[in-house]
């Protein structure tokens, strides 16, 4: 009876320290666990970081490129020579200052008598003005000059509400899509070059760098 009563009393006092070490263990598994999974995400979130930022920098890269692309068209002279420096538009590919010492104007329609839509109508006149309906260049207070100016300078100026007239992002393109000023630049009338970027091509840089950021170059 004896024996048979130590065994049992032995199976229980190991029944007990079994239990009382997994409990203990549980215990100190517990917060094991937790601080294994806290590592595990500080593992997840510091790996994470260095992908963020190569993913910005990716994108950086791509929407300045998309930007100094599109520079081919912004900076061509059938939109430059609407976007001159000074007050005077420019015409032909070498960008001189238009005959007839024609004038910006307050309202870029044009100063005194020398009205733009005096000489350049709805249509490109063959051998003689081109033209669409409004054909007028940016204000004296708001004047968009591209000439002259680097990819980098161009794209800033585009972003600073100051000088983009308070537009957005979206409203830059889609002036740049429908704008039928713009779209001239396409169809300008005989014997006048059109940009080497096709205003598809175009549209979709500008898209590209809106999308991934509005970064500028240099
Ligand atoms: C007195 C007539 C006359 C007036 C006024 C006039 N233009 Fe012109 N413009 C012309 C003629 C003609 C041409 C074509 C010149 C050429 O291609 O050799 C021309 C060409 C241009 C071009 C050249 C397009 C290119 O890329 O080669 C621009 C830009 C232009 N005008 C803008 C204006 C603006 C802006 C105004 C008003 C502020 C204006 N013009 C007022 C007659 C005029
Ligand atoms: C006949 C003149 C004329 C021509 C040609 C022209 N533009 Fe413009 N552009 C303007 C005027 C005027 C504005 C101001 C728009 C307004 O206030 O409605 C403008 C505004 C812009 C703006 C907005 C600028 C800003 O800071 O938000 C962009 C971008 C632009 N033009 C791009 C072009 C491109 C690209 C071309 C050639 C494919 C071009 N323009 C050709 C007259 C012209």
């Amino acid at each position: 009876m004896s024996g048979i009563r130590k065994i049992f009393s032995a199976s229980l006092t190991i029944k007990a320290v079994v239990m009382a070490s997994i409990q203990k263990n549980n215990r100190v598994k517990a917060p094991l666990i937790v601080v294994l999974i806290l590592c595990v995400f500080i593992v997840l979130i510091l790996a994470s970081f260095p992908n963020r930022a190569g993913a910005d920098h990716q994108d950086n890269e791509i929407s300045r490129r998309a930007f100094t692309e599109s520079g081919k068209v912004l900076f061509h002279p059938r939109c430059a020579n609407c976007h001159p420096a000074g007050n005077t538009p420019l015409i032909r590919d070498d960008s001189q200052p238009h005959m007839f010492n024609v004038q910006r104007g307050a309202e870029g329609k044009g100063a005194g008598e020398m009205k733009c839509t005096l000489c350049h109508r709805d249509t490109n006149q063959p051998d003689g003005p081109p033209g669409v309906p409004n054909w007028h260049m940016p204000p004296e207070n708001m004047p968009m000059v591209f000439q002259g100016r680097t990819p980098g300078d161009l794209c800033r100026q585009l972003k600073d509400p100051k000088q983009n007239g308070g537009r957005t992002g979206e409203q830059i393109i889609n002036h740049i899509e429908k704008d039928p000023l713009v779209l001239w630049a396409w169809n300008p009338g005989q014997g006048r070059t059109v940009p080497k970027m096709s205003h598809e091509e175009f549209s979709a840089k500008m898209h590209e760098w809106l999308r991934k950021g509005e970064a500028c170059p240099e």
